[in-house]
């Protein structure tokens, strides 16, 4: 008498689903320290391996056929074709080898989860709360003298204290030719390292005011310096000499009832030009010591994330 093909139970065969599953997470889990692209990709190899695998591990359940060899379903066809009688089908059954992976996978899921979802939180929800703080009032025009650098410190994020005080160097230059306003507000953080740097002339310490929690000290500054490595910026931001990679980073402005707001920061790859007349080569901010534009832009594309300043 021939065997039938519900004689045997069906063991699965080995699956590189789990594999992919688990690259997909490490280069989730990766991306989040990394780059944003790899973590999108990470994300969608994860969910699709992980799908692929669950679909796997749910046939039997789901009443889906096997796939089974050619061969052995040419044998099994010609078998039950010369059985006089067909066998009553069996009643589901679960082998130890399916309950353990279906526990794997769910203990894996679960454990994702857990990872996963608070650095998630912490990274994504800090973009959407809070976004006023990202506003900083330095006063009343009349505190910054067209063509004269003004050093300005403030607080960011008030909320957090000294911690998040930043200082800029504020130029008034005066109107464009569409007669806009126009500011020169360089950020004081060295695009090398991230060491402070420091207006190279005197400062007005008689002028000196304090207005709302934000000091300024007008200052003769025609370049400025790093410390650190002797990096060296002209009076527009661009680098002249030392170890940065791209100009200092400036802020976005507008303003608001007669009084200069300050908003994002972004990188500056060059500014051709002066004052009111300057051509900005704008890019998104990034951390100190990353190439914005250029062929080093492009052999080092990876920046590791970091919140602003
Ligand atoms: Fe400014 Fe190195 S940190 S030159």
């Amino acid at each position: 008498m021939s065997e039938s093909r519900h004689d045997t139970p069906h063991l699965p065969g080995p699956s590189l689903w789990p594999i992919g599953f688990a690259i997909g997470v490490a280069c989730l889990l990766l991306g989040l320290v990394l780059s944003w692209i790899i973590a999108a990709i990470g994300a969608v190899l994860a969910v699709a391996f992980g799908l692929l695998w669950a679909r796997d591990v749910t046939r039997d359940v789901r009443g889906e056929v096997p796939d089974i060899d050619p061969e052995t379903r040419a044998v099994s066809d010609t078998a039950a074709a010369v059985a006089p009688v067909a066998a009553p089908a069996p009643l589901p059954s679960y082998t130890r080898s399916r309950f353990l992976e279906a526990s794997t996978l769910g203990l894996g899921a679960a454990i994702g989860a857990v990872v996963t979802l608070p650095v998630l939180g912490f990274t994504i929800l800090p973009s959407f709360t809070n976004r006023e703080e990202s506003e900083a009032d330095l006063g009343p025009l009349e505190n910054f003298p067209e063509g004269q650098f003004v050093i300005a410190s403030f607080l960011a994020h008030p909320s957090q204290g000294e911690v998040s005080r930043r200082t800029t160097f504020v130029r008034n230059n005066g109107l464009t030719e569409a007669g806009v306003p126009s500011f020169t507000i360089l950020y004081s953080r060295c695009v090398h390292l991230g060491c402070p740097v420091q207006p190279n002339g005197p400062i007005d310490e008689q002028a000196t005011k304090e207005i709302d929690g934000v000091e300024l000290r007008p200052v003769l500054a025609q370049s400025f310096g790093c410390p650190c490595h002797g990096g060296l910026y002209d009076a527009e931001g661009n680098r002249r000499a030392g170890p940065p990679v791209r100009s200092m980073d400036r802020y976005t402005f507008s303003i608001r009832n007669g009084r200069l707001v300050l908003h994002e920061l972004y990188a500056v790859g060059n500014v051709s030009g002066t004052g009111a007349n300057a051509t900005i080569s704008k890019y998104p901010w990034s951390t100190p010591g990353t190439h914005v534009d250029g062929i080093e832009a492009w052999l080092y594309p990876i920046v590791p994330s970091q919140v602003t300043g």
